[in-house]
């Protein structure tokens, strides 16, 4: 363990990051900004190469961060997992999914404690920072390690440290966001958070593993649960005629006990429709229904129906009828100003648009083309698509789009977002 202390201290420690996405890649960048060596090790052989030419795929990294790491010889990236013996310390940051029956799928994490389990040796420190079920850490990859025939807290280290990253936040990004770390043993958190002190402005240390995993499970179902409240509550405010965005900034108004979410056309991104049902699955296996969680999950995942049976709502106004209806999506990212289409309640509305047999069209500044179904959109011109369009549909409130115009150009407005606040007109509905 001194060892291992020795080289964390004198950032002389090599470090590898399982990984390269949108929490791997800005991670190994602060590690190398703070002057340690870091290897990037990804199964996609084109992130690997563009890594390599100092470029960035991910927006909130610059390609100069990168570029400027590389030609630094601090930061290069492969796809060979042999290297994985001279690592010091390996962190993984690969994606965590559901299966289609919504249960988790850790068969990429699995595969890369596979892989990390044929090149163990003593002296390593392995972390993992994929969301994931409490237990994952110790059940799952402590017996794979172990099978070698090293002592976890003597010959090796293993900690999880969840990620906490806000993609397109301009505020708080990797460095500047306190990170929980949970050992296997207490020399593993130590060793765990003495490397992450040289890249995290505030490390924040708990007693285990498995404490550390239901810390951000406990985050996200926090919002998961609070958004399904406030869109329960515009489905409320809808039947009593009541403006659910009014009711949501007066409330605010109190500088206690209260905290605003916003509605919205339905959950979106890697996180939080997907890892509160880790934590519900691991908890059936406990003979526990999470029934908040399980409530949440049903109304947010209703929301996209709620939104089309609105366009339906709006196009009667004009004697039209969805099927035919030409509808311009605005926005398909699964929140504003990024480029991450993952899980994005704007893909649910349009398939069930289409299946209305609308003629969906869309505009993303952010966003240049999706593929549903085998077929592909392409995104359209804003000024030709209002024109063309029978209704246009905020689902994502981009900073760079011009409310008023959308306004002022379309035939009727369905606003999911709010993005028209403070803008008068009968075109616009209001979720
Ligand atoms: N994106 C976020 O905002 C965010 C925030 C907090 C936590 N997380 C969690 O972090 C984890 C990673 O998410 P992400 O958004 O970075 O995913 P991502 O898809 O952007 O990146 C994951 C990377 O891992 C690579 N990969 C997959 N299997 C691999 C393997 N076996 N070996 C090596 N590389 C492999 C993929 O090619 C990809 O480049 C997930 O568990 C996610 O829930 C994500």
């Amino acid at each position: 363990m001194r060892e291992l202390l020795q080289k964390i201290e004198s950032k002389t420690v090599q470090v590898g990051v399982i990984g390269m996405g949108y929490v791997g890649l800005p991670l190994a960048i602060e590690i190398a900004s703070s002057g340690i060596k870091v290897l990037g090790i990804d199964v996609v052989e084109s992130k690997v190469k563009q890594i390599n030419e100092g470029r960035s795929y991910i927006p909130d990294v610059s390609p100069a961060a990168v570029s400027r790491h590389v030609q630094s010889g601090r930061f290069r990236a492969v796809n060979d997992f042999k290297i994985l013996s001279s690592l010091d310390a390996i962190i993984i940051c690969v994606p965590t999914p559901l299966s289609k029956t919504k249960d988790p799928d850790l068969s990429m994490v699995v595969s890369a404690v596979e892989r990390i389990a044929e090149h163990l040796r003593p002296n390593q420190l392995i972390v993992l920072e994929s969301t994931t079920y409490p237990g994952t850490t110790e059940e799952l990859m402590l017996p794979k390690f172990e099978e070698a025939g090293l002592k976890v807290g003597k010959d090796f280290f293993l900690a999880f440290s969840p990620e906490r990253v806000d993609p397109g936040n301009s505020v708080y990004n990797t460095r500047n966001t306190p990170k929980v770390i949970g050992g296997i043993t207490s020399n593993c958190l130590e060793v765990a958070s003495k490397l992450y002190q040289h890249f995290i402005e505030k490390v924040v240390p708990v007693s285990s593993s498995r404490a550390a995993e239901m810390v951000k499970l406990l985050e996200n179902t926090f919002r998961s649960v609070n958004i399904g409240l406030v869109n329960e509550v515009a489905l409320m405010c809808d039947r009593l005629r009541v403006d659910v965005w009014e009711v949501i900034e007066a409330a605010a108004s109190k500088p206690f006990g209260f905290m605003p979410f916003q509605p919205g056309p339905g959950l979106g991104g890697h996180c939080i429709p997907i890892d509160p049902l880790y934590l519900s699955w691991k908890l059936k296996t406990l003979n526990y229904r999470a029934r908040f969680i399980e409530l949440a999950s049903e109304i947010n995942a209703d929301m996209p129906h709620y939104v089309v049976n609105k366009v339906n709502d709006a196009l009667n106004e004009f004697s039209k009828s969805v099927k035919n209806s030409k509808i311009l999506i605005l926005g398909v990212s699964y929140k504003k100003d990024i480029d991450d289409l993952r899980e994005s309640p704007a893909l649910d509305v349009i398939q069930l648009l289409q299946n209305r047999g609308a003629k969906v069209m869309y505009h993303d500044p952010y966003v240049p083309e999706i593929r549903l179904d085998g077929t592909s959109l392409i995104s359209m011109n804003l000024d030709q698509g209002l024109r063309d369009a029978d209704c246009a549909v905020i689902i994502t409130n981009h900073s760079n789009i011009d409310y008023r115009k959308v306004v002022d150009a379309s035939k009727v407005v369905l606003d999911t977002r709010n993005a028209t606040k403070g803008i008068k007109s009968p075109r616009i509905i209001r979720l």
